[in-house]
């Protein structure tokens, strides 16, 4: 696969400490000049896969840590992230995501764990980190193709009655690859690229949680990662195999597109100040 040119400068990678965002994070670190990784971890437990980062000639590497159940840490560390990124950010992908739980688990926010790391956290970390993009940046969020298996259930947002980890992590990615159409229209007209993907089916913890060892190496889903950043599509667009595809027609949906904006405003608006809109 041919990779298109497109050097982005300042990078902001989420979920960089594992699976397919640690391959992505290594294959930037020789492309980007800065790095600002994140991972639930603190500083210290990730030292050595840093040092291992950092090339003579590569790209300055900066770790920023959260944990995304808890959206006040969100907030923090959008603002670490600022600092680590002053002269703006090119790139922002979102990757960071956990399967469903065995047991239906709340956050400290009150919602649904799942729901929360996949989709509501991701989308008020961009919203705080908007009015850092430089001219022309884009914003690369890891859906998967597993939103197709479940239809948006405005009544349980939570999975209060029917929980399953498969259910939710279908939900969850289901809201995410919506909301990431949603905020391709947000942002037409000011420069930024919207992209969202399913990095097809890899070899990682996530994955093994969810269907056992299953799947290509993580540089794989890493390289579609890194594809979408690059490739020339419209913004709003959703990839499967390096290809524009119709996600499912719920994404489409005008009613979901309308509940779905309603939700994310009401349960990320206390959080949201520092953000532009
Ligand atoms: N693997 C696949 O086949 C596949 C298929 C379709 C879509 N995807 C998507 O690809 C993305 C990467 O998944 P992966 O397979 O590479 O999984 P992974 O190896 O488990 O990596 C997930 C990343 O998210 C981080 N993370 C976990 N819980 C978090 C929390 N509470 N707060 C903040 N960050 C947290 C992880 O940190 P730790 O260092 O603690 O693990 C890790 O850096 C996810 O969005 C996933 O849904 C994966």
């Amino acid at each position: 696969m041919s990779m298109p040119e497109r050097r982005p400068r300042t990078v902001v990678l989420t979920g960089a400490t594992s699976g397919i965002g640690a391959a992505t994070a290594a294959m930037l670190a020789t492309r980007a000049d800065v790095l600002v990784l994140h991972g639930p971890e603190q500083p210290e437990k990730v030292a050595d896969q840093l040092r291992e980062l950092r090339h003579p000639g590569g790209a300055e590497i900066r770790y920023v840590s959260c944990d995304f159940t808890r959206l006040d840490a969100v907030v923090a560390a959008s603002s670490a992230i600022r600092d680590a990124a002053p002269d703006g950010i090119d790139l922002l992908i979102n990757d960071a995501g956990v399967p469903g739980a065995r047991e239906r688990t709340m956050t400290p926010d009150g919602f649904e764990r799942t729901l929360q790391v996949n989709a509501l956290a991701p989308a008020l970390l961009t919203r705080l980190l908007v009015p850092s993009l430089t001219h022309g940046a884009r914003i690369v969020n890891v859906g998967s193709s597993a939103h197709r298996v479940e239809r948006f259930h405005f009544d349980d947002i939570d999975l209060a009655r029917d929980y399953s980890p498969i259910a939710a992590y279908a939900r969850a990615k289901l809201a995410m690859v919506t909301w990431s159409s949603l905020l391709a229209e947000e942002e037409a007209g000011t420069g930024t690229t919207v992209v969202a993907l399913c990095p097809g089916v890899n070899d990682t913890p996530l994955s093994a949680a969810m269907m056992g060892g299953i799947g290509g190496p993580p540089e794989r889903g890493a390289e579609r990662v890194l594809y979408a950043a690059a490739a020339v599509v419209p913004s709003g667009s959703y990839l499967e195999n390096d290809r524009v595809v119709q996600p499912s027609d719920e994404v489409g949906g005008r009613q979901n597109r309308e509940q779905l904006a309603a939700l994310y405003r009401a349960r990320l608006r206390p959080y949201a100040q520092g953000g532009r809109r």
